[in-house]
């Protein structure tokens, strides 16, 4: 078997495993996956990390060009301190993926002290930076702290190394045409629509339009007592075409700056 075959059947078994693990903690979107009534194609899958030696998005890159991926393009989110690149795959039926790093520096010491002890337990093995999950005890005051510092960092405390979310191509869905369709029918199926800045982030003039769900809600054990937290959510992206007649394939920082705020209690 020549090695791109073996790398292809890789790829999709890995890509499988990522879904898997997302609607374990992010039941809606299988549900609404399956409203689609037919097989949905994924634009991109994010993730989210620290920029730390240990676990950087350029670790989690580094991991990840070994199915096909290159890094194609970056984003900085000055308010949320996040720096992000997003990799395309050499086979563009896969989903592109968009990697994003908290830049830990710019909060105080008793954020980075607790985000410094939990790195002891990261692992060494480059893909649990994406699929590993929590391999720390967490405690509830630790993550209102950081919840009062960073919403990402809080997330990433409680849901570790996973999938922040999957996004549904509207350009591949032969039942819908309009992002706003897809948006009407996720909310008369009764599943709540991230509104902040608009149902619909970005525009045809940036060439990418996007809307998500909510974030569900799911019962974290912290030990002594056991709280409901936003898991994670299911993004729908619309793609335009460039001049040269190709669909835009980056992404828009301030449509993203939005979207993330679909982990907000
Ligand atoms: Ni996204």
């Amino acid at each position: 078997m020549g090695e791109s075959k073996k790398n292809i059947m890789n790829i999709e078994k890995f890509l499988q495993g990522l879904w898997e693990n997302y609607i374990s903690y992010t039941p809606s979107a299988e549900k609404i996956s399956k409203l689609f009534g037919e097989r949905v194609i994924n634009d991109h899958i994010a993730f989210r990390t620290f920029n730390l030696n240990k676990c950087n998005i350029h670790k989690q890159a580094d991991f990840l060009s070994s199915y096909g991926y290159k890094v194609c393009g970056d984003y900085f989110f000055e308010q949320k301190r996040l720096q992000a690149i997003h990799l395309e795959n050499n086979d563009p039926v896969h989903p592109k993926i968009f990697l994003s790093e908290l830049i830990c520096e710019d909060f105080t010491d008793e954020l980075r002290i607790i985000i410094n002890d939990i790195s002891d337990s990261f692992s060494d093995n480059p893909e649990d930076l994406l699929i590993g999950g929590r391999t720390w005890d967490i405690d509830y005051d630790k993550y209102e702290l950081l919840a009062k510092e960073s919403e990402y960092a809080s997330w990433l405390y409680i849901w570790g190394f996973c999938p922040n979310h999957f996004t549904v191509s509207v350009n591949h869905l032969t039942n819908f045409n309009e992002l706003s369709d897809v948006n009407n029918m996720i909310k008369n199926e009764g599943f709540l629509l991230n509104s902040s800045g608009g149902e619909i982030k970005g525009s045809i003039a940036e060439l990418l339009e996007q809307s998500s769900t909510m974030a569900d809600k799911v019962k974290v054990d912290f030990g002594s007592s056991a709280t409901e937290i936003p898991s994670c959510y299911y993004e729908f992206a619309k793609r335009y075409p460039e001049a040269n007649g190709n669909l835009y394939q980056g992404f828009v920082a301030k449509s993203a700056d939005k979207i993330f705020e679909s982990t907000n209690k």
